[in-house]
């Protein structure tokens, strides 16, 4: 298959700076490359849907944007991954101190088996936060912005497991955003959740493009198309197509792309 190259529709397009780029990206699992150069360069406050046919290597290239696949043996990742014009994919970065700017929300929602209040302040108070009238401001905010304070205001101290699966997921967002990342990756964000936590989460989502930069995966072409400013199409590996959100789904260039937006496979 021929090599991506960014289309001219995409760079006319650019209105906002990059918050985050990648080069020439590859990701082998022992001797299957999952992930086969990708360039891609994601845009500041937009959010960008990751779509693909279930194996396309959309969770792989996703976690590799802060470098969740180190450590998993037989994993090589090779190109770079530029933050802030720093390659964050160097041996020498720390990985510990880069997610503290670019924060993972995983397919299943993952409370601690803590409080909603500890879920919140527990990464914070690592980092050295002990003001109590700071961690409860951060807990009132972040949970305002992940849409669930009025929810659970009056139950801060109940164990978060209590919490219905898109509440919990909420939870999991507002944790994330607690560290103030500029930059949060979904993995499948609402694909566990019933379709009232769908949207609640979608809901979260497009609010939270005003602070954040958001890419997320989803197999769910619909969520695409709601919320997402962007969409790049994952096919074995490559990005086949990338462009607006309304371009992919109105009139995608390539036959690919067209066929798995109108649902020939995948
Ligand atoms: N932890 C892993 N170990 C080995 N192979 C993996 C692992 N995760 C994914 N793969 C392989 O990498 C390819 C891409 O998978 P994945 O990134 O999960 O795709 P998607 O998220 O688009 O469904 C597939 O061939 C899959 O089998
Ligand atoms: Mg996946």
């Amino acid at each position: 298959m021929e090599k991506y190259d960014f289309n001219d529709r995409f760079i006319l397009n650019l209105d906002t700076p990059e918050a985050l780029r990648t080069h020439d990206l590859h990701v082998w699992y022992g001797n299957n490359e999952a992930i086969k150069g990708v360039d891609l360069q994601f845009e500041k406050n937009k959010i960008t849907s990751l779509i693909g046919a279930s194996g396309s290597g959309k969770s792989t290239y996703l976690r590799s944007l802060n470098r969740m696949n180190d450590g998993i043996s037989g994993t090589k990742v090779t190109g770079e991954i530029i933050y802030k014009e720093v390659d964050i994919n160097a041996p020498a970065v720390d990985v510990y101190e880069m997610r503290k700017h670019i924060g993972m929300v995983f397919q299943r929602p993952n409370p601690f088996s803590k409080s909603i209040y500890e879920n919140i302040t527990f990464a914070l108070k690592r980092h050295g936060i002990k003001d109590k009238k700071l961690l409860a401001e951060i807990v009132e905010t972040t949970l305002k912005q992940a849409a669930l304070w009025d929810q659970v205001k009056d139950n801060l101290h109940q164990s978060a497991l209590a919490l219905s699966g898109g509440q919990q997921q909420r939870l999991c967002i507002a944790r994330a955003i607690a560290m103030k990342p500029d930059i949060l990756l979904l993995d499948e964000p609402a694909s566990a959740l019933d379709p009232i936590s769908t949207s609640k989460v979608e809901e979260t989502l497009v609010q939270l493009k005003e602070d954040y930069t958001v890419i997320i995966v989803t197999h769910n072409m619909q969520q695409a198309a709601r919320i997402s400013d962007y969409t790049a199409f994952f096919y074995s590996g490559q990005v086949i197509e990338y462009d607006l959100t309304a371009n992919i789904f109105t009139q995608p260039q390539k036959k690919a792309t067209n066929d798995y937006v109108s649902g020939h496979f995948g």
